[in-house]
């Protein structure tokens, strides 16, 4: 009796335990993959070469010899460990776009913020790890306006657990950008001149992929051009489902990006999964990432891809008139199909989408997962973005009235870490500092009549709120309930932004309009965050070393040491080369980097 009385009362025990770990493994919505986070090193080598990205031959800026800059692929959790090899002739620094870099501020690559450049013929080694963000990011020059020559690539971030992971089969990276055939220190000094007017250099074309096609009827005699150099395709096989990582690297340009009778399902912004989300058209502005899924779903054939630039955005009444296709395309090539040129024809609905210079309305998109957003800022901070001529008649960004200049070899870290300082010259654009963890909210106004999408350093953002010309923010009405995530945010044309962020990361962090011509102009502004904590955290030697390097060449001083070579760095293998009398910027096949990789070996 007692015996079958405790073993049926055992049997329903057994019986709830299985049904409770059966209910736990239902609601659980993805199996946890365990990942031991690797070191990945990275080799990347700066140096200019001839290329032809859409026919017309001009120098670029390449990163291994190619435009786009190779894509690096790591997971979350990962070390990077990534050597920047500058044989540019000239100095650089390397932005990874959209990381928290929490404890290595001085690798954030700000020049003028959080390290003196890399001069010319140097290695310098970004070391840093991505413990808790996944998904597009990409990195970037951010010195000068070299990522415009070419300085860029993807970086993709791989989540073991992807909440999508079951929803697609293959992942293909796309890259738009517009394109110019001049080089950008030429736009530079042209458009911080009174000629502009303030008018933006125009691209000339845009790329998809680092390729497009150009009429070299339009091309000026001194350029080798050749027509049709030929668009990127895309293999798709039937049936598959891709997740595209739409990155816009371009220097000023808006992008419309759609597939002919594909409809695509958004499914990540910058980092933070979403709820899918169906569209026709992905609208991306200037250093925005998208992953969308779209199907190979239609019968066997070939499929436009389209990228149009935002052509009505730019400035019409600027008289450096160019001939610029401004319908860029790539192409869908299921596999099977023959290889002629698609007949597909774009979306139909809402033919006078071309109208609207906005952005994609991201208040349609939801975290995938919600998120507890704080409820109130401690801190409001209110911005003016604006332009002005100063008294050279030069059209200047202006940010409460100021316009930031680039202190390229006194960085803003420096002064905190060094000199201890809490004050800064008003053209440093300091707008706040924050001894203290703190929410802060930012308020940005844009008093410009064209739209800007303004990037923080550092952190992601929560996105309360935007809106037009002629509304105004109301605290009431802002969403704090579901609002997306992100680092690089639009402020329409004469509109308003709200931000939420949690400033709790040390370090000297930049908020700028993306568009490379109005960082140029000076529309550029940085926080100072919890300075005591970044005071006690160790800057590597080297780091620190940039600053004696670098040859300054705003008050012709000569560099106080040579860089030093170190034994089994590539910066001698650079030396090296030089010595052999090679050059590198005109070698055609990359050999150099192939020479270089087996002379590392060693
Ligand atoms: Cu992608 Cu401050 O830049």
């Amino acid at each position: 009796m007692i015996l079958s009385k405790s073993l049926s009362l055992w049997t329903i025990l057994c019986i709830f335990a299985l049904l409770n770990s059966l209910a736990f493994i239902l609601a659980s919505p993805i199996k946890k993959h365990a990942y031991v986070p690797e070191t990945k090193t990275f080799y990347l080598h700066l140096y200019k070469a001839k290329l032809s990205p859409d026919g017309l031959e001009r120098v670029v800026w390449t990163v291994n010899g190619t435009y786009p800059g190779p894509t690096l692929v790591v997971t979350k959790g990962d070390r990077l460990i990534i050597h920047i090899i500058n044989n540019l002739g000239e100095p650089t620094s390397i932005h990874f776009h959209g990381f928290f870099q929490r404890g290595t501020n001085w690798y954030d690559g700000v020049p003028g913020q959080t390290q003196c450049p890399i001069p010319n013929n140097t290695t310098f080694i970004y070391n840093f790890t991505i413990p808790d963000q996944s998904g597009t990011f990409w990195y970037h020059s951010h010195y000068l306006a070299q990522y415009v020559d070419g300085v860029l690539g993807a970086i993709i971030v791989k989540d073991p657990n992807d909440p999508y992971q079951n929803d697609y089969d293959e992942e293909i990276v796309v890259l738009l950008s517009d394109w110019y055939h001049n080089e950008s220190s030429t736009l530079i000094s042209y458009y911080l001149s009174p000629a502009s007017e303030g008018n933006e250099p125009q691209p000339d074309n845009g790329l998809i992929n680092g390729r497009n096609n150009y009429n070299c009827e339009w091309a000026h005699a001194s350029h080798k051009c050749i027509d049709k150099a030929g668009l990127s395709k895309f293999n798709f096989v039937p049936g598959k489902r891709y997740r595209l990582r739409v990155i816009n690297t371009s220097a000023f340009s808006n992008f419309i990006f759609s597939i002919d009778e594909h409809e695509m399902d958004v499914i990540e912004v910058e980092g933070m999964m979403t709820k899918r989300h169906k569209i026709h058209r992905l609208i991306i502005n200037v250093a925005q990432r998208y992953s969308i899924i779209v199907t190979a779903d239609k019968l066997v054939s070939n499929f436009w891809v389209r990228a149009d630039l935002q052509a009505d955005c730019f400035d019409d009444s600027s008289d450096q008139i160019v001939h610029l296709n401004p319908y860029v395309k790539a192409i869908v090539h299921y596999e099977g199909a023959n290889h002629l040129d698609p007949t597909t024809k774009r979306w139909a609905d809402n033919p006078n989408y071309h109208d609207n210079c906005i952005d994609l309305n991201t208040s349609d998109l939801k975290p995938l997962f919600l998120e507890n957003v704080p409820a109130k800022a401690d801190q409001i901070i209110y911005l003016n973005a604006s332009f002005e001529n100063d008294d050279f008649n030069i059209n200047r960004g202006v940010i409460n009235g100021s316009t930031y200049v680039i202190d390229i070899y006194n960085p803003t870290i420096n002064q905190v870490l060094f000199e201890n300082k809490h004050s800064f010259p008003p053209n440093q654009n300091v707008f706040g500092q924050f001894n203290t963890s703190q929410v802060i909210d930012i308020v940005v106004y844009n008093d410009d009549d064209g739209e800007h999408p303004f990037h923080l350093h550092g952190h992601t953002f929560w996105v309360l709120g935007s809106g037009e010309v002629d509304t105004e923010p109301d605290y009431s009405k802002l969403n704090i309930y579901d609002p997306i995530r992100r680092d690089t945010a639009t402020i329409p044309a004469e509109g308003w932004i709200v931000i939420r962020f949690v400033a709790d990361n040390p370090g000297i962090w930049a908020f700028h309009c993306h568009i490379e011509w109005h960082v140029e102009a000076g529309l550029v502004a940085q926080f100072v965050e919890l300075p005591n904590e970044l005071r006690e955290l160790k800057p590597p030697t080297d780091w620190k070393q940039l600053c004696i390097k670098s040859s300054n060449p705003y008050n012709g001083l000569k560099p106080q040491s040579e860089p030093k070579i170190f034994i089994n760095d590539m910066r001698n293998i650079d030396i090296l080369v030089k010595n052999l009398g090679w050059n590198w910027g005109e070698m055609e096949f990359n050999w150099n980097y192939l020479l270089v990789y087996f002379l590392n070996l060693f």
